[in-house]
């Protein structure tokens, strides 16, 4: 981590508090010399640093948590291409129509005026109330690969929120990120494909999370909920680069047993009751859909729901879904 970075992590951690160049200096083990060229740098990117004559140094605007792609892009020790957008139609859109993906791309907006959700929904998503961002990258995988990159990408996720929060979310088959039984998080993935050498030419992984208090709209109300109430009680350009650090070194690795180990460990369904929807079951909830019941038994190596059917021409039979919705029932 950059001098810059260490320098802003103190300053949050302090608050409104002042804090003297000389206990910048110690704590960072540098000379005052250092600790001021790193605080010029963060003020020259935009950082509103106070200083006062004696006393030491403060950052206002603690409240705002302003995205930063300086930040982000110090935090990352892997060439990724940032572009940070004050306003965009979907990040997942906008990663589209980049010429290019041979390089990683990070995408983040403030705001998306069309933000989209998995099976034709819409993703909600206000201005400075959460993080929209896409990951665009040409994979040098097969297909085969492919089908986990969701289950990837909801851990990685996970483990992010973990990091940067202190908190436990859970994660809902096969990527919805849930915190005390309401949903914080939905990833959307989409794949490009070359039909002439039948490979995967641009993978596009669209993470949307609720981060700061906000007023749903009356369809999700029910379900959806955010991190937390107060703006700026974490970094969102902490939680991009964590979660854009954790994702490409999981696909890296590519240790399948422990990608498994730990996504199943962070599941909410599994053993549980559920419903299944989607084309295979009848529609969707919204469209009047009554799905179909269900036990989540376990998650396959290739990131598929195992499931045993409780009623229909199935039922007692046990099948693997890597398509659909599922739901938790609360009335069982
Ligand atoms: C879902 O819950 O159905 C998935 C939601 C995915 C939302 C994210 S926000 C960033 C990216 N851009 C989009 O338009 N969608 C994804």
């Amino acid at each position: 981590m950059s001098t810059k970075l260490k320098v802003l992590e103190i300053f949050r951690s302090k608050g409104p508090e002042y804090v003297s160049g000389q206990e910048l200096a110690d704590t960072l083990g540098l000379s005052r010399n250092s600790v001021w060229k790193a605080i010029r740098k963060l003020q020259a990117e935009g950082f509103d640093i106070e200083s006062k004559a004696s006393v030491g140094y403060r950052l206002l605007q603690q409240e705002e948590d302003l995205l930063s792609a300086a930040y982000i892009r110090d935090s990352l020790n892997f060439p990724c291409k940032i572009h940070l957008l004050e306003e965009v139609d979907s990040t997942n859109d906008y990663a589209k129509r980049l010429k290019s993906v041979a390089e990683p791309h990070l995408i983040i907006a403030d705001a998306q005026t069309k933000g989209r959700g998995r099976l034709g929904r819409s993703f909600y998503s206000p201005h400075s109330k959460g993080l929209y961002m896409t990951i665009a990258f040409e994979p040098d995988f097969g297909l085969d690969r492919s089908m986990l990159v969701s289950t990837i990408a909801a851990l990685g996720v996970c483990q992010a929120i973990e990091e940067v929060t202190g908190l436990g979310p859970k994660i809902k088959w096969v990527n919805d990120i849930y915190l005390n039984g309401k949903k914080i998080c939905g990833i959307l993935t989409e794949a490009e494909s070359n039909f002439e050498t039948g490979t995967i030419s641009r993978l596009i992984i669209g993470i949307g999370i609720n981060c700061y208090e906000q007023v749903f709209p009356d369809d999700i109300s029910e379900k959806a909920a955010y991190i937390t109430a107060s703006s700026g009680a974490f970094s969102r350009n902490q939680l991009a680069a964590s979660i854009t650090s954790k994702f490409f070194r999981l696909l890296e690795t590519f240790d399948r047993r422990t990608i498994l180990r730990e996504y199943r460990s962070r599941s909410m369904i599994l053993g549980q009751p559920v419903t299944l929807y989607g084309t295979a079951y009848g529609a969707l909830p919204e469209n009047g859909g009554r799905g179909i019941k269900a036990r989540a038994i376990d998650i396959d190596d290739n990131g598929g729901l195992v499931v045993e059917y409780l009623e229909g021409r199935k039922a007692r039979e046990m099948e693997t879904i890597t398509s659909g919705e599922v739901t938790v029932r609360k009335d069982y």
